[in-house]
């Protein structure tokens, strides 16, 4: 077999056999033999469509026409091939071949999956997921290497990147807002692996953080107020604890008339209001020109007459000017930040800011966090994937060098259930935080009760 061009990524073997027998749909979980005949005929009836349809002529045709063509020659090799296929069957194939041609092969179904979160290829024959927050394992595979390198490829080059020897790693977005990242050969020893980390069309609100039991409603209550009493809030966990979900979810109940600029490593958010202005870093390129850090979007946000600045994820120097700006008027600030507790929290931004360089004094860094900052969520992701707001803490001042805090709700761990399950309860601790009134002064009443520490606000929904 002479073609004009490399050979299909499936096609390892040349034999020209037609397939007898088939016991499967082909789609995943079927035998060796069958999935390797399937991938045979898929391989075949590929390379023929491509001799029948210039896909390139076709480019400028718009894409359903293209698929339903494709479609009609599909299914016209099929018969000419001898292999008995059902119509459901022939449809997969088709699919499968326009995922191929179109879209990124065997990880078109995981993309099109919206309960799948995270898509990680670990080399060509294991990809893992990410499901309803806990990883996975797949039976989907790539048919080699060479495959695999071909869909990087075509991510990749989509967005006007690419991908070698000379530059072997690429981080992208993908049309649809998911993130990319692929690394190959020489950096990554075992071959190339790919990360993505698909966009979530459907953000988590409020009340679903109540519903999947991240908080009780009264905590929504007081969250929502808070932020509508633009008062400057850190949300503080580890990685995939559900920080990110959390500020976006609080960002809701931001007022709609307010000028908003967002700051974020890689744009995750998806605020809703009408008014908003979103900067996205830049990483340096492979000649390490070209970088636009945190920093100087928060700069340059400043001079963008914002109402509110809300930094996606503070990890460096950029704490300095967003605690600046907090304390000179910015208030309704919102953040992120990689912490253990809310304790925690406060004594890296006090690294950061002191990893700017400024030569401030530790008492004067200490207390521009502390007069910057008023509320600290902490949120959890606990051993059964279960994620939890652990505890909304108030910044209440300083007493001689230590920052004061007090806890307003906490979640309490009780045991371990049925099947690992984590079982405990959300308390209000009975402190009313000192910014009640601040909250009254925007109108955000609250019952005075939902501070109470009696049984009926314990696991209350
Ligand atoms: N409260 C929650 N309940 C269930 N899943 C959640 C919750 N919050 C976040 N997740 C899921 O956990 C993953 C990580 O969330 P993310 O907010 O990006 O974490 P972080 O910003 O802390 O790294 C996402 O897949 C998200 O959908
Ligand atoms: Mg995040």
């Amino acid at each position: 077999m002479s073609e004009g061009r490399g050979a299909l990524p499936w096609e390892s073997d040349t034999h020209e056999q037609p397939v007898e027998t088939r016991d499967n749909d082909g789609a995943g979980g079927i035998s060796e033999s069958s999935a390797h005949e399937w991938a045979l005929l898929k391989g075949r009836i590929h390379r023929r469509l491509l001799e029948k349809l210039n896909l390139a002529t076709l480019e400028k045709t718009d894409r359903a026409t293209v698929v339903e063509a494709i479609r009609r020659v599909v299914h016209e090799l099929l018969s000419s091939e001898k292999v008995p296929l059902n119509f459901d069957e022939r449809e997969d194939l088709v699919t499968q071949i326009l995922d191929e041609i179109f879209g990124l092969g065997p990880l078109e179904p995981l993309m099109k999956d919206p309960e799948v979160s995270d898509i990680l290829v670990n080399t060509w024959n294991q990809v893992f997921i990410e499901r309803h927050g806990k990883i996975e394992e797949t039976d989907i595979q790539f048919q080699d290497e060479r495959h695999l390198l071909q869909v990087i490829d075509r991510i990749v080059s989509a967005v006007g990147r690419r991908i070698d020897d000379s530059s072997p790693m690429v981080d992208a977005r993908l049309p649809d807002g998911s993130r990319v990242n692929a690394i190959i050969r020489p950096l990554a020893i075992d071959g190339a692996h790919l990360s993505i980390r698909k966009f979530k069309r459907d953000a988590f609100s409020g009340e679903d953080l109540v519903e999947l039991d991240t908080m009780t409603n009264p905590m929504l209550q007081l969250l929502s107020g808070i932020v509508k009493a633009r008062i400057n809030v850190l949300i503080s966990g580890g990685t995939g604890s559900g920080k990110t979900t959390l500020l976006n979810a609080l960002s809701a109940y931001i007022p709609a008339s307010e000028r908003i600029v967002t700051i974020e490593d890689s744009a995750e958010l998806q605020l809703r209001q009408p008014h908003v202005v979103r900067l996205e870093t830049r990483t340096p390129n492979i000649e390490g020109e070209g970088a636009v850090p945190s920093r100087a979007l928060v700069i340059n946000a400043l001079r963008m007459r914002p109402d509110r600045i809300i930094v996606g994820e503070v990890r460096g120097a950029e704490a300095v000017d967003m605690l600046q700006a907090m304390n000179t008027g910015h208030d309704g600030s919102l953040t992120t930040l990689h912490a253990n507790s809310p304790r925690d929290a406060l004594a890296r931004l006090e690294t950061m800011v002191s990893m700017a360089n400024l030569n401030l004094p530790e008492r004067a860094i200490r207390h521009q966090v502390a007069s910057a900052i008023q509320v600290v969520i902490q949120v959890a992701r606990l051993s059964d994937g279960t994620r939890k707001i652990a505890q909304i803490s108030e910044i209440t001042g300083m007493e001689g060098d230590v920052i004061t805090m007090q806890e307003i709700f906490t979640f309490e761990r009780t045991g371990i259930g049925e099947e690992g399950k984590v079982v405990g309860q959300f308390l209000a601790t009975g402190i009313r935080p000192k910014f009640t009134d601040r909250l009254l002064a925007y109108g955000v009443g609250l019952p005075a009760t939902l501070f109470d520490n009696v049984a009926d606000n314990r696991g209350r929904r």
